[in-house]
């Protein structure tokens, strides 16, 4: 399966639509999304193409209820569940998760610092980057292939 990896995406609807328009053509299943969405109208856009969204919040994401009715699937960090056999840990800040928890994971994904990072091994540690651009100025996202384990950055 092919997965389509956010964080930050931050009100940039633009870019959300880009990198959405990206994981159609790559074929993608499934969304994650590591928070930082901001208001509920770009937890809408995400949804608008009807792939399945699993996320956290993130620390600006203020409207938990707003975005929760939209989306059931977003979750309190860190959030650790199975997805086509492999145990996905999703989180907003990397610091702040246990090493015991992190151990059980086959992929670790993160976001906050805004900066895309992909680190191969038990787990697989991926940063998809900002997919709002704000920071940068080089919006990104991650796909991930959860058959192989195997994640690059496609920029946006
Ligand atoms: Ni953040």
């Amino acid at each position: 399966m092919k997965v389509g990896v956010l964080a930050d995406s931050h009100d940039n609807l633009n870019t959300i639509k880009k990198a959405l328009e990206r994981f159609i053509k790559e074929g993608v299943e499934c969304i994650l999304h590591a928070g930082d969405y901001v208001a509920p109208f770009a937890m809408k856009e995400l949804l608008k193409p009807g792939i399945r969204l699993v996320g956290v919040f993130g620390n600006n994401d203020g409207e938990k209820p707003g975005l929760r009715e939209l989306c059931k699937e977003v979750h309190e960090p860190p959030y650790l569940f199975e997805l086509a056999g492999r145990n996905i840990l999703l989180t907003h800040y990397r610091e702040k998760v246990r090493e015991k928890l992190i151990k059980q994971a086959d992929v670790f994904i993160y976001g906050h610092t805004h900066e895309f990072e992909i680190k191969e091994g038990k787990p697989l540690y991926i940063n998809p980057g900002e997919c709002g651009g704000w920071l940068f100025g080089r919006p990104s996202a991650a796909i991930l292939n959860l058959e192989s384990l195997e994640a690059h950055v496609v920029f946006i």
